[in-house]
């Protein structure tokens, strides 16, 4: 996939039908799901759990690329051929989280700065090395009593924007992933405010970097509910979601894929198929980019038993066809299964 530019590269990832899997916990993200699933936390059933969901007959169907950790993007099938190989050997885009995790932002403790800046380069020049054609970096706002700062929307605005352009430099597109967090009990009004703010600065700094915006993907929060706050329906999501992409983000990104965030796997389908019916003469492709909105009802059924492979990754498979309906604008809730 080498000869392939960035900006073909970002289109593949959201080819029609077709979404991408983030499975790029960290070590201790992921340690702790599956601990909450009842499964052991132990490198050997991290790598068990992706491969379940990697070797999924016909996941190729429904997925374009998938972003691993650096734990992932090293380990191995159970027939040998290291994870970045199948993939791509599926037709699948093989793709790494590279950011570190966050720190308290220095002064507003409440809030966070994502880190992974220093040795990136590096880092980048090896996991091209090892398969990956693109990447992802996340950067975290919370809404509450005065935060966001304007300070921590600008610090990591520039962050993210200095990632992107190192990757385009290592021929790795990058996801650019400025998350808003549903954490709290704010309106979608604050959301939708927070959100139009936070990607109007990500849009300014990236534009400073020299980033091009064609070889780039935006994986946005959807503009939406709280957690502890009254939901709204899907179509309300929608209208907010693309008057505010519409009013900040330039035409030229190459895509939109969106985290599913607290979302449950429906909320996040029937909302993502909302935004793709009422998004239908917007700029960009929207599709998934989903880590808990794909992978949920896989984990429950998988519970860690070598005899439930199978059946959980028919849940994935069902869970990946209905949001790849979804972004399609084509999903119907009657096709859930109970
Ligand atoms: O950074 C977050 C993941 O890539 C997406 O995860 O869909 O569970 O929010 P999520």
């Amino acid at each position: 996939m080498s000869e392939l530019s960035l900006a073909v590269i970002a289109k593949l990832l959201v080819t029609p039908g077709k979404g991408i899997l983030a499975a790029d916990e960290s070590t201790t993200s992921i340690g702790k799901k599956l601990i909450k699933a009842g499964v052991q936390d132990s490198v050997e059933n991290h790598r068990l759990y992706r491969e379940l969901f990697f070797t999924a007959p016909g996941m190729e169907d429904y997925i374009s690329g998938v972003i691993m950790y650096d734990e992932t993007i090293r380990q191995i099938a159970d027939d040998g051929t290291p994870f970045p190989k199948l993939l791509s050997g599926l037709g699948v885009i093989p793709g790494i989280k590279v950011d570190l995790g966050v720190k308290e932002l220095d002064g507003s403790p409440q809030e966070k700065i994502t880190i992974g800046l220093e040795g990136l380069d590096e880092r980048l020049k090896e996991y091209y090395t090892l398969g990956s054609r693109f990447a992802k970096w996340r950067a975290v706002i919370t809404i509450g009593e005065g935060i966001p700062t304007d300070n921590c929307i600008r610090l990591n605005m520039q962050t993210l924007a200095k990632y992107a352009k190192l990757c385009q430099l290592n021929q790795i597109v990058p996801i650019v992933e400025p998350e808003v967090l549903m954490d709290g009990n704010h309106t979608i009004q604050q959301c939708y405010e927070v959100t139009k703010k936070t990607l109007a600065v990500l849009f300014e700094e990236l534009k400073l970097a020299e980033v091009d915006l064609s070889g780039l993907l935006l994986k946005p929060n959807m503009v939406i509910y709280s957690l502890e706050g009254d939901k709204v329906s899907s179509l309300a999501v929608a209208e907010q979601t693309i008057k505010c992409f519409e009013e900040v983000v330039p035409k030229e990104v190459a895509g939109i894929v969106f985290l599913s965030g607290g979302q449950s796997e429906v909320e996040a389908c029937q909302n993502l198929n909302e935004i793709v019916k009422q998004g239908k003469h917007a700029p960009w492709r929207f599709t998934y980019s989903f880590g808990r909105g794909l992978q949920n009802s896989a984990l429950a059924v998988w519970a860690g038993k070598a005899e439930n492979v199978e059946k959980a990754q028919e849940a994935f498979l069902n869970r990946a066809s209905l949001d790849s309906a979804a972004s399609l604008g084509e999903y119907d809730s009657s096709l859930e299964i109970a």
